[in-house]
């Protein structure tokens, strides 16, 4: 049996490599456009950071995985072919801003009819809108060859930072498609590693829903928690205590309830804003409205985050320094796309701040390249005004460093290293009163408001408010 997977990224990369692992006999190729990419993949320096990664793949790399940019030549060896390639939101013409943008599939599709012969398995591992299998099957039907093939969904699960124990022990894993042996084959695959009852099986379109309606509802118990969190701030309720409180009803349960600055990452977003096409698309309005608003709140959750920041600094954050601890959209990651600290300091750079970022994993060039991504016009374009903002942005080493003399902290992602650092001399090196914004709830509120700082956390009432309330 051979593999190939299209797409050497964040999902492609992983999975690929922990199917190589469990299944020695299998010979898998994972082929990309990017040579920089594959050649990091070959590397000892990984492209992605994932905790248990770089061990999983030194023992496949070289046995049965390879990584590579010869596509072609990886097609046709293959008799099952994952295509792994991004879906991002469309920025142009029809459903911009919602509709994911199909072409690089469509490409896959029309190499892979191009240059296949005999019979193929095709997988779609990307997430997709409902029925693309159709315009997939479509292509490689009219391919010149004799091949022929069938086409499954098997959508991906894995949350980066834990993606190795997601695919190690998933809650399970989802085939949709018609034909019954090319389902078969593909469990065979899991069913290395993975028990027979957590291997689902679902028609074509009811796999490619389900992936885009689990992202929605693990989104939408985000953006509920952090509407609860406007109305703790509100009334001295604490949000933590309530997910708690409302966690422990079976029937609700605990995950996905911190409240945060707001999620990010490649999936959320862009699958509501595609549910929402869809649904508008089949003139579901009430329907589309409703997944929206998931959006809409986690959009007032940053922009609330980056305002209150404004307005505790005395309604001016302008020429101060502030630090910024964190720029992933989660820890354990150097993914940051959507990442909730890009908007937040976009905001406080059009209030002239300083800031001094810091993060352990995310290198100063993608920092910088997010900023200006979020400053540009509709044409790509930064004007100077903006453009003088970013001389406002220094990436720092630690973070003492990035607070060193700043006016506040702002804790943007969870890293574990920012829970235990020396407040004290932190503290002493800051303007007094030193505030702190807590986007993720992860510092110890009493251990620094007995050294002295104000400290901000998301859906609590702050030191100030409380002694007032007393
Ligand atoms: C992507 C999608 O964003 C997600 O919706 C889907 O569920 C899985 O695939 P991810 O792996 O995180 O997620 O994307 P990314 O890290 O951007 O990797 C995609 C890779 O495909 C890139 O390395 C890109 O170079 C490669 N690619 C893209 C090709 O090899 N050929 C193409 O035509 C387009
Ligand atoms: C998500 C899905 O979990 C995964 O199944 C799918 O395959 C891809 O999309 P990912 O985006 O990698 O995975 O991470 P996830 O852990 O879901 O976190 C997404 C965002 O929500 C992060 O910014 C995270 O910080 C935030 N979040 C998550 C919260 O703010 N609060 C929570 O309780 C959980």
């Amino acid at each position: 049996m051979k593999i190939c997977c299209i797409g050497a990224g964040y999902v492609g990369g992983p999975t690929m490599a922990m199917i190589a692992k469990q299944c020695p006999q299998i010979s898998v190729h994972v082929v990309d456009l990017n040579q920089t990419r594959i050649d990091a993949w070959n590397s000892d320096s990984l492209p992605i950071y994932e905790p248990g990664l770089d061990a999983v793949v030194r023992e496949a790399r070289g046995r049965n995985l390879q990584f590579s940019t010869n596509v072609d030549e990886a097609i046709a060896a293959a008799d099952m072919i994952f295509i792994s390639v991004n879906t991002p939101t469309k920025t142009f013409g029809m459903g911009a801003g919602r509709a994911a943008n199909l072409e690089f599939i469509e490409k896959c599709a029309r190499q892979i009819a191009r240059v296949s012969v005999g019979h193929k398995i095709v997988v779609e591992k990307s997430t997709l809108p409902v029925r693309t299998a159709e315009a997939v099957k479509l292509i490689l039907g009219n391919a010149s060859s004799d091949a022929s093939f069938d086409v499954l969904s098997n959508p991906e699960f894995l949350a980066e930072g834990t993606a190795i124990q997601d695919l190690l022990e998933p809650d399970r894993v989802l085939i949709g498609g018609e034909s019954q042996a090319a389902i078969q084959a593909l469990a065979d695959v899991y069913s290395h590693w993975v028990p027979a009852e957590r291997i689902l099986t679902t028609n074509l379109w009811s796999s490619e829903l389900s992936k885009l309606t689990a992202n929605a509802f693990l989104a939408q118990r985000v953006s509920s928690i952090n509407s609860i969190s406007a109305l703790c701030e509100a009334t001295g309720a604490d949000v933590d205590e309530v997910a708690r409180a409302i966690g422990t009803d079976s029937r609700i349960g605990p995950k996905f309830l911190k409240s945060s600055v707001g999620f990010g990452g490649s999936c959320f977003q862009k699958d509501i804003l595609n549910l929402v096409y869809l649904c508008e698309h089949f003139g579901l309005r009430e329907v589309a409205a409703y997944w929206e608003q998931v959006v809409s709140m986690n959009d007032y959750q940053k922009r609330r985050f980056a305002q209150n920041i404004v307005k505790t600094l005395f309604n001016t954050v302008s020429n101060k320094k502030l630090a910024i601890w964190g720029w992933a959209f989660k820890k354990d990651t150097n993914d940051t796309r959507e990442s909730a600290a890009i908007y937040v300091c976009r905001d406080l750079l059009l209030e002239h701040a300083r800031l001094h970022v810091y993060d352990p994993r995310v290198p100063e060039s993608q920092i910088r390249a997010d900023l200006e991504h979020v400053l540009q016009d509709e044409n790509g374009e930064i004007s100077p005004n903006k453009a003088a903002l970013l001389q406002n942005v220094t990436i720092a080493d630690s973070c003492e460093q990035a607070a060193d003399t700043a006016h506040a902290i702002a804790v943007l992602t969870e890293w574990d290293e920012f829970r235990e650092l020396d407040f004290e001399r932190i503290y002493q090196r800051m303007p007094q009163p030193a505030f702190v914004f807590d986007g993720r709830n992860i510092l110890d509120r009493t251990r620094l408001e007995t050294i002295g700082f104000e400290i901000h956390s998301i859906g609590r009432c702050h030191q100030r408010r409380r002694l007032a309330d007393t």
